[in-house]
């Protein structure tokens, strides 16, 4: 499940599950390219994993903010071919269908489908013409089944699905996979904070009984970026402890 020689672009890489993955990820040998807007958490992420010898470019920026994106896409393509795009960031904003206004509904599609499908975009010609590439989409049960009072994410998470599917039909030929992880309830930094009310019946619906770590999610994640998941494409692996089953 080495990654030596392959570089990778995280999103959300501030903490949580982006954290994990740029850690798994080091410690496997990949150079990274992360990106978050968290001017606090970003540094620190960074300066670890190089301390330990990794090789890690930091890229504070706000993937919402278009036309930023676009020039930071075009100086890391001069600067690097990316092998390997894990999709993570994200922020939830709840409410019920009834409820969620216009501009909240739009903010989470941007940055759980637009973001990625921008960067699928601008990466995917490259790894198709190298042919070999690694696209990991993060997406949730709540993609998979719904959840009430949350109209914007759960349709965001599934349009997550139908995009790493369509993607994947484009690209296997080229020998690019395109792959979603659908995690379930995972101990990141605003589950933490998630009051008992909501954490604890998830947690008996899942069925080991607890709540997931972020290296969990990392290590899956790490496996599709590896050569060890050559023949896997187009697939939704669910991490989720057996929640949403
Ligand atoms: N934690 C869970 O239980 C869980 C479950 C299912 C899916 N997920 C998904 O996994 C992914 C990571 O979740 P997490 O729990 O680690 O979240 P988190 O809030 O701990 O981390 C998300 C990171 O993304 C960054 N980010 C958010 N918006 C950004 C933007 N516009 N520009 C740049 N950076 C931005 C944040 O600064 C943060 O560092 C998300 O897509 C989330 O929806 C999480």
């Amino acid at each position: 499940m080495n990654l030596i020689g392959r570089t990778a672009l995280i999103t959300g890489a501030g903490q949580g599950i982006g954290q994990a993955c740029a850690e798994v990820f080091a410690e496997r040998g990949a150079n990274l390219v992360l990106m978050d807007k968290n001017k606090r958490t970003l540094p620190k992420v960074a300066d670890q994993i190089t301390e330990k010898g990794g090789h890690v470019k930091a890229i504070l920026i706000d993937l919402t903010h278009h036309r930023k994106l676009h020039k930071i896409i075009d100086v890391v393509k001069s600067q690097a071919h990316i092998d390997i795009l894990v999709n993570n960031a994200g922020f939830d904003r709840p409410g019920t269908t009834m409820k969620i206004g216009k501009e909240q509904f739009n903010a989470v599609l941007g940055i759980h489908v637009g973001v990625p499908f921008f960067l699928i975009k601008s990466f995917i010609q490259e790894m198709r013409a190298a042919r070999w590439g690694r696209i990991i989409n993060i997406s949730s049960i709540y993609g998979v089944q719904g959840a009430k009072g949350e109209a914007a994410y759960s349709t965001a998470k599934a349009a997550v699905i139908g995009l790493t599917k369509t993607a994947a039909r484009e690209a296997g030929k080229d020998g690019v996979t395109v792959n979603a992880i659908v995690p379930g309830l995972i101990k990141t930094p605003p589950m933490i904070r998630l009051p008992d009310k909501y954490k604890i019946p998830i947690i008996e619906q899942t069925l080991l009984g607890r709540m997931g770590e972020p290296i969990e999610v990392a290590k899956v994640a790490a496996f599709l970026a590896s050569d060890d998941s050559s023949f896997i494409t187009g697939s939704t692996i669910t991490v989720s402890g057996g929640w949403g089953i």
